[in-house]
């Protein structure tokens, strides 16, 4: 069997607790080499990986690295673009952490590298790969909730998630690594949701982001309204302040509708007589439970669900796929909230339908 050759750059919470395990299960994937800039996570990085070589810069794991075949970015946001075109030009595959990059302007280049390289950049979109999510998208894709006009999601967090505590845990909550507070950082999971739920890209957003925690100059709670075509919408709504962890996501169709709370799912076709003529014959309401282990935030059980669309990506030569063109639709939508945020949330034309 084949072993694609891994490197791995960042070795921190995702890809010690997340990306490394779920590769250490697959027989097709070797981890060779790993870098990180933090002489700690090397240290336990060689404890864990004894057969890597470990590298503390991502140039030097390139330069040495001749029979590399996919470089894992798993560093704060604001190096992935510089380290993505790197790898893409030194004709590796790349396989990116979320958010992509944290401006249009750097996501744009990123795949035009991809295309010119001809190598696959593609993104950590992992909340497709959730149980839960999944079986929402099947009821989407049966057709069974009729023609779906709006979707909510609600994320809900009492801190903003915490790095390793050997470099900077606290880097989520500084603008300078990671371009944005909660919407930076988690706006990319709800707002490919969206996509793949109403199968298309927004077209309209309007936003408010709010600070409560001053100590920091990332916001920490986010409201977002997205119109897609066909007067469908979404509202998305993401803290940090919350006092709780937990998502809820309702999906609204003409014939039913679907809402998640976490792992409890609760399915409804057609709709009730409550007396009035509003009810249909047909009318169920299904109440179940579908562990996803949403309490482990390393995910590192959806992660090889999603790297098999990744290696899919690479054998069928498709550089620039469906999954990257939507991270650069996130990255778009992401930076136009704060864009909308500081115009007191005002209406703004997104152009997500990236052409390179
Ligand atoms: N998809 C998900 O569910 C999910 C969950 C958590 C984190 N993430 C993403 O993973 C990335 C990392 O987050 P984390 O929580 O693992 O952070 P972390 O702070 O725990 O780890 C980051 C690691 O990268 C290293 N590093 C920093 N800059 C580097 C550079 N230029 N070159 C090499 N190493 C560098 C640090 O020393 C640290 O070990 C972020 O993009 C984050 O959004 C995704």
């Amino acid at each position: 069997m084949k072993k694609w050759q891994v490197g791995v750059v960042g070795y921190g919470f995702i890809s010690g607790k997340g990306h490394v395990p779920a590769f250490l299960k697959r027989e097709d994937v070797e981890i060779v080499a790993i870098a990180d800039i933090c002489e700690k996570r090397r240290e336990i990085a060689k404890q864990t990986l004894p057969n890597a070589k470990i590298y503390s810069t991502y140039q030097e794991l390139i330069q040495n690295e001749p029979n590399l075949e996919i470089l894992d970015i798993a560093t704060p946001p604001c190096d992935h673009a510089e380290i993505a075109i790197a790898g893409l030009k030194a004709g590796l595959h790349v396989l990116c952490e979320k958010p992509l990059a944290t401006s249009t302007q750097e996501a744009k280049t990123m795949i035009e590298t991809a295309k010119l390289s001809q190598r696959v950049l593609f993104p950590c979109h992992n909340y497709k790969h959730a149980p839960v999510v999944k079986t929402i998208q099947e009821a989407i894709d049966s057709a069974k909730l009729g023609e779906i006009t709006s979707v909510t999601l609600q994320t809900f967090r009492n801190t903003h998630a915490k790095g390793v505590k050997e470099w900077k845990t606290d880097w989520r909550r500084e603008f300078r690594y990671s371009g944005g507070g909660i919407g930076m950082d988690h706006g990319s999971h709800s707002f490919y949701l969206t996509f793949a739920w109403l199968k298309s890209l927004p077209i309209n957003i309007n936003a408010r982001a709010v600070t409560l925690n001053q100590e920091w100059d990332t916001e920490d709670n986010l409201t977002v309204s997205l119109e897609f075509p066909n007067k469908k919408f979404a509202h998305a709504y993401l803290s940090w302040t919350a006092g709780m962890r937990k998502v809820c996501y309702t999906v609204q169709g003409t014939k039913g509708a679907i809402s998640v709370n976490d792992d409890e799912a609760e399915l409804s076709i057609g709709f009730p007589n409550t007396g009035s003529h509003a009810g249909t014959n047909d009318y169920s309401v299904k109440k179940f439970t579908i562990e996803s282990d949403w309490m482990d935030a390393s995910h590192t059980k959806w992660f090889n669900s999603m790297f098999d669309l990744f290696l899919k990506a690479i054998d069928e030569n498709d550089y620039v796929n469906k999954e990257i063109l939507e991270s650069y639709a996130c990255v778009e939508v992401i930076e136009k909230s704060y864009l909308s945020s500081k115009e007191q949330g005002l209406n703004l034309t997104l152009e997500t339908n990236l052409k390179v």
